[in-house]
């Protein structure tokens, strides 16, 4: 992987997929889309979209389904709230991962990405330094592994001593290693066109894994592991939604932290003053996420 310090760097910018379909969820999810339910305190997408906005990312797409998109602007907005800028790109049906590189080309122009699952949650020390790392790389693309007690239920990563990937198998009976390719990706500006050769699988889906093999075949695949204490939770079930509804109310309650808030990582990264926290603050006091924002307020 490459630093091309000596090119004018161009900026990375985000990508969040929340189409799909959300079968594991209905019928919840035949009324409201998946990554709009809650997890504790906030709809499930602040938690990716926090996530971006740690490795210092302000141009967002959002990737939605064409009757999800209203909820989402309604939500979400144009993000300029938060010193950020939104862009919906509609997916009329969910055909991959990969398809993701394909809806954003326009949006990316050439540039970077980071690329986070709308239903994935991340959270542990250390998040912020490490994507903040990897921001001047233009070259390859990395993932992100985390150790699972199950792996045959998850893309999982084949790698040496030294970390390099030597393979990712998907959902494997015999699986090379105990660690899982979690919902977080970074590439460099070839993406689209890579995933434009991708073909689809017999799911009918332009996936993430042959996307993540062509660099690998040119040896441009990185790993980053999370470690240990590190909590990565995918909310796509009825039962993981619990846990990690649990588990933000947890972390929320006994540590004080606030777990995926936009208005924390804006503010800290210095995109909003202290006044516009003021003013978001106002209009949600009544709940529980608006006053939990006030611990974040200086001096309080
Ligand atoms: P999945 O959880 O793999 O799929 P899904 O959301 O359709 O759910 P289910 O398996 O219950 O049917 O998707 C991971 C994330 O990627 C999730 O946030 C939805 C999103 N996604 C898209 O935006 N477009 C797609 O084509 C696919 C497959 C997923």
């Amino acid at each position: 992987m490459s630093k091309n310090n000596n090119q004018i760097l161009q900026q990375r910018k985000g990508i969040i997929l929340a189409g799909g379909s959300g079968t594991r969820l209905s019928p919840v999810t035949r009324g409201v889309c998946k990554q709009l339910l809650p997890i504790y305190d906030k709809p499930m997408i602040y938690y990716p979209l926090s996530v971006i906005m740690l490795s210092g990312v302000r141009q967002i797409a959002i990737i939605t389904t064409p009757e999800d998109r209203e909820s989402f602007t309604r939500l979400l907005g144009d993000g300029s709230q938060w010193g950020l800028s939104f862009e919906y790109l509609v997916q009329d049906r969910p055909e991959g991962l990969a398809h993701a590189y394909i809806l954003a080309e326009e949006f990316l122009d050439g540039s970077p990405s980071i690329m986070a699952l709308g239903d994935n949650i991340f959270f542990g020390p250390g998040l912020t330094t490490l994507l903040l790392e990897y921001n001047n790389v233009q070259s390859g693309a990395v993932i992100f592994g985390y150790q699972v007690n199950d792996p045959k239920r998850f893309g999982v990563i084949e790698f040496d001593q030294s970390g390099h990937v030597k393979s990712i198998e998907e959902k494997p009976q015999h699986p090379k290693s105990n660690y899982a390719i979690t919902g977080l990706y970074m590439m460099d500006a070839s993406a689209p066109s890579r995933a434009k050769k991708v073909k689809p699988s017999q799911r009918g889906e332009l996936e993430i894994t042959c996307l993540l093999n062509t660099y690998l075949e040119e040896q441009n695949l990185f790993l980053q592991k999370f470690n240990r204490g590190f909590a990565w939770l995918d909310t796509g079930t009825h039962e993981s939604m619990l846990d990690a509804s649990n588990f933000v109310r947890t972390i929320q309650t006994q540590q004080g932290f606030i777990v995926g808030s936009p208005e924390e990582v804006a503010f800290r990264h210095g995109w909003i003053s202290e006044k516009d926290l003021h003013a978001s603050i106002e209009n949600q006091i009544k709940s529980e996420y608006g006053k939990n924002l006030l611990k974040i307020v200086p001096g309080s």
